[in-house]
């Protein structure tokens, strides 16, 4: 019984487990969880996001302290932070390098899920709680944006926003719901910093728990994909199982060793990314009356912006930005149904047939392509292109329930391999 272990014993533990279930909490998520022996590189993103996520909470908390949340005072703020507040340039870097290590930890973990098949079943429900994750972190991430006050802030936010006018009927509606006036102002800053300081990360930490609570229950995938429960000794314990602490603790202290040396690089040498964590035109304060020169989201963003341009048609007498919208939703929604779409009897992308590995190798580089296309200026080549990665992007989801039917898989291993 859970609940019950080491009640009643002599010491401060027996005493906590009189009245919390410590013991038994620690013992199944931690000593007791067995994880497959076999975990690779790709193993190390779980944990890298959550230590990427508690950078974020903290390091948000102190820029809080000395941040002004009003469109007269928010930039000035920035600057006060970034020269007079002690460390207040390393909080405010740390914090913007973090929302791009952020990202790329984050499209690494869900990659490594696609190519070992983890969302596949009993797993689905740790692929949708991701999946929310994923959006809520996008939610989070473009709210933040706006809160430097700067010019990109103000015309990235002009962009986004007005992509929900092109919605009919309640669209222009909607539109003013959001901004919460007739156009970005400073009660749109408000509500965002709102919901960017508490309302956002509140539910992501929420999701955080409820991920990896469904992990737990279920037991984590391998790059073999085969359920180590299967094969249990005479203690029931999975043969091909390690105790998750001190196994993978002390393991994935060495991947935050070399995360923490890459990422102390970028942050000392490189904060502003070249331009791609802090766009040049934030550098200016917000000004409605001036209209960048040319407006792209962060790069995390840029592949399903990328989508949005790619349309160039109209149809049944709605505007090629609606549909564009669509489009961009689809690429996103399209990932939440992904383990239904995958009708392959094998799991891991080491046993599947080599439709499935052309078609996810298709699936990254055209992500990867739009993600550049994204950031740049359209050109009518560029838009060719787009269209192309787009047309790719969604055949790898939805040719998948037939190719994985089809195609023949290799004969899966008993026992995890190295
Ligand atoms: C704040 C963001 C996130 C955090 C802190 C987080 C944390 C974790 C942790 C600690 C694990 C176990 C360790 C591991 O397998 O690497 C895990 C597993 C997993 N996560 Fe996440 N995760 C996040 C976002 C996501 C997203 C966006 C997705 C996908 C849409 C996702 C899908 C999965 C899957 C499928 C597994 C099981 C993998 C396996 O057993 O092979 N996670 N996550």
């Amino acid at each position: 019984m859970a609940g019950k272990r080491n009640k009643g014993n002599p010491g401060f533990m027996g005493w906590i487990d009189d009245r919390f279930p410590a013991t038994a909490l620690l013992e199944d998520h931690l000593s007791k969880y067995y994880a497959p022996k076999n975990f690779n590189f790709w193993y190390f993103f779980g944990s890298l996001a959550l230590l990427v996520l508690v950078n974020q909470i903290v390091t948000g908390i102190w820029l809080t302290m000395s941040y002004n949340p009003s469109a007269e005072g928010a930039f000035a703020s920035l600057e006060y932070i970034m020269r007079d507040v002690e460390y207040g340039w390393l909080l405010r870097y740390m914090h913007t390098t973090g929302a791009s290590a952020f990202f790329v930890v984050v499209y690494l973990h869900m990659f490594r899920g696609m190519m070992y098949g983890s969302y596949k079943k009993p797993r689905e429900l740790v692929w949708i709680f991701g999946m929310t994750i994923y959006l809520v972190l996008m939610a989070e991430a473009f709210m933040g944006y706006l809160l430097p006050w700067g010019q990109m802030s103000f015309w990235g936010a002009q962009v986004i926003i007005s992509l929900f006018g092109a919605i009919p009927v309640i669209g222009p509606d909607l539109q003013q719901w959001i901004r919460g006036d007739y156009l970005i102002s400073g009660i749109t800053l408000n509500r965002f910093f709102a919901l960017h300081v508490i309302a956002l990360p509140l539910v992501l930490v929420a999701l955080v728990v409820l991920h990896i609570i469904a992990l737990h229950e279920v037991g984590s995938n391998n790059p073999d994909g085969i359920e180590i429960g299967d094969n249990l000794d005479e203690n029931g314990v999975p043969k091909d199982g390690i105790p998750f602490h001190p196994y993978y603790s002390v393991k994935d202290l060495v991947g935050v060793g070399v995360f923490l040396f890459v990422f102390s690089i970028v942050l000392f040498w490189f904060p502003e990314g070249g331009g791609f964590f802090i766009e040049a035109p934030n550098f200016e304060p917000a000004n409605p009356l001036v209209t960048p020169d040319h407006i792209a989201p962060v790069w995390y963003f840029t592949a399903f912006y990328a989508m949005l341009r790619a349309v160039t048609f109209s149809l049944f007498g709605l505007e090629s930005t609606f549909w564009g919208v669509v489009v961009m939703g689809a690429g996103i929604a399209v990932l939440f149904v992904l383990p239904w779409l995958d009708k392959s009897p094998v799991r891991s992308m080491r046993y599947k047939g080599w439709i499935s590995k052309v078609f996810l190798a298709i699936f990254a580089v055209s992500f990867v392509i739009l993600s550049i296309l994204g950031a740049l200026p359209s050109t009518e080549g560029r838009t060719l292109v787009a269209q192309i990665c787009t047309v790719l992007y969604f055949a790898y989801f939805l040719l998948m329930p037939f190719y994985t039917r089809m195609e023949s898989t290799k004969p899966v291993p008993q026992r995890v391999t190295g």
